[in-house]
């Protein structure tokens, strides 16, 4: 007897909106398998919601070979709101219906942050058509409803595909740039990612870096001078003379000569979802601390390192755990979610027990909670480590302890 399978017939189509991580093939990947196992016909729709604008751009993915552990996306990816915004007062998403018909979209699934996510929860819920979610951000900022459980309590808490492997790299390049700091002596000012949420600037830590700035908390004047107090501190105690201070790029930082907290941007030019770009913050603040303490500062930007390169262990394990809870959405017709971790596990229990679906899109953001960060330290503390080991293991830095003897000259 031939067997049938349960969704014989139907497509479901995949698409990859927002900033790149390295996690993002490995979530086509892992939802077009399971997909295509339940017997959909799976489809890529190119560049987001782009893809599904005119007369389309959709790709065929059923029967392709994918790698799932090459960074990025080879779906492209887009900033394309369907709905009306600053930027384009157009509404687009009868275009897109029209698409989803003339294709024979029967689910779509969406891989982005709350931008969108949040447009296809609009799509489900003002047209009916048949979505699940699903989260990615190197800034790990999306409502994602997680428990950390520390100390026998639970904490709300977050964790987004891609921050894992985000937050690798940023522990790597902290870890390298200590050889070069310590050869001058310097101050090194490290610019991470991460909009408005410090989550990625923690992960330097992990790397070395002996301060940190969020732009969770807004670097007013008094704080500015007991953060110069601080770094000075900080510095002459260390055992080489040399400090890396991790900065958030959405850092308000006082600006002594205008008199105003100031945000620096690359460029004030406004996506389809209102946001700017930051960059050059870390910049400034080497400059000001050179200024005030006469200490050689440099900036460094991080930049795109983190969205770079390879999907890393846990990343690939946790985009597949979440996967596995979208078969549990499809075979309930359960539209309109999005599979999230509802505990923060090490790797080796990276199972769909303990993951969740919440509703997709429009969950909101979630900034750095306080009890991660000590504003009075400028350091992250001992919960957040606790956090982060279970993600990318214990902090390490490169190191080279040495006490050379002091030649004195023989007369
Ligand atoms: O949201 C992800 C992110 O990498 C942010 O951390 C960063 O501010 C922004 O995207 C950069 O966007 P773009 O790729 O447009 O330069």
């Amino acid at each position: 007897m031939k067997e049938t399978k349960l969704f014989a017939g139907k497509t479901l189509a995949i698409l990859s909106g927002g900033g790149d991580t390295p996690a993002i093939n490995s979530s086509i990947e892992c939802v077009r398998n399971r997909a295509s196992m339940l017997g959909f016909k799976v489809y890529g729709v190119q560049r987001g919601w782009k893809g599904l604008l005119g007369e389309g751009d959709v790709v065929d993915l059923t029967n392709c070979a994918y790698n799932g552990i090459y960074g990025g996306t080879a779906l492209l990816s887009s900033r394309t709101n369907p709905f009306p915004s600053k930027k384009n007062p157009e509404d687009r998403s009868q275009q897109i219906l029209r698409n989803i018909e003339r294709y024979k979209i029967d689910v779509l699934v969406t891989i982005g942050g709350d931008d969108t996510n949040g447009a296809a929860k609009k799509m489900y819920e003002k047209y009916g058509i048949p979505v699940i979610g699903f989260p990615k951000t190197i800034d790990n900022d999306l409502r994602t409803h997680s428990i950390h459980h520390y100390q026998g309590k639970q904490y709300e808490t977050v964790l987004c595909p891609g921050f894992p492997s985000g937050a690798m790299a940023i522990k790597k390049l902290t870890s390298k740039l200590h050889t070069t700091n310590e050869s001058h002596q310097r101050i090194m000012v490290l610019e991470v990612m991460g909009r408005d949420a410090g989550w990625l600037t923690g992960t330097a830590i992990f790397g070395g870096a002996q301060m940190a700035l969020v732009p969770e908390i807004e670097m007013t004047k008094e704080r500015q001078d007991f953060f110069f107090e601080q770094v000075k501190e900080k510095y002459m105690r260390s055992k080489k003379r040399s400090l890396i201070i991790a900065v958030s790029e959405g850092v308000r930082w006082w600006n002594e000569e205008k008199g105003s907290l100031d945000m620096v941007y690359a460029s004030s030019d406004l996506d389809e979802y209102g946001h700017p770009r930051f960059g050059g913050i870390s910049g400034v603040i080497a400059s000001d601390i050179s200024k005030k303490l006469g200490i050689e500062a440099r900036g460094q930007i991080s930049g795109y390192i983190p969205r770079s390169g390879k999907c890393y262990e846990y990343d690939r394990r946790l985009t597949s755990t979440l996967a596995d809870k979208i078969v549990d959405l499809l075979l309930r017709e359960d539209y309109g979610k999005m599979p999230v971790m509802r505990d923060i596990v090490p790797y080796s229990e990276l199972e769909e027990y303990h993951t969740d679906a919440i509703d997709m899109g429009n969950v909101g953001n979630f900034p750095l909670p306080e009890n991660y960060y000590d504003p009075n330290e400028f350091y992250f503390t001992d919960q957040y480590i606790d956090y982060l080991t279970n993600i990318i293991g214990s902090p390490c830095r490169l190191e080279f302890d040495y006490e050379f003897p002091i030649v004195i000259p023989q007369n």
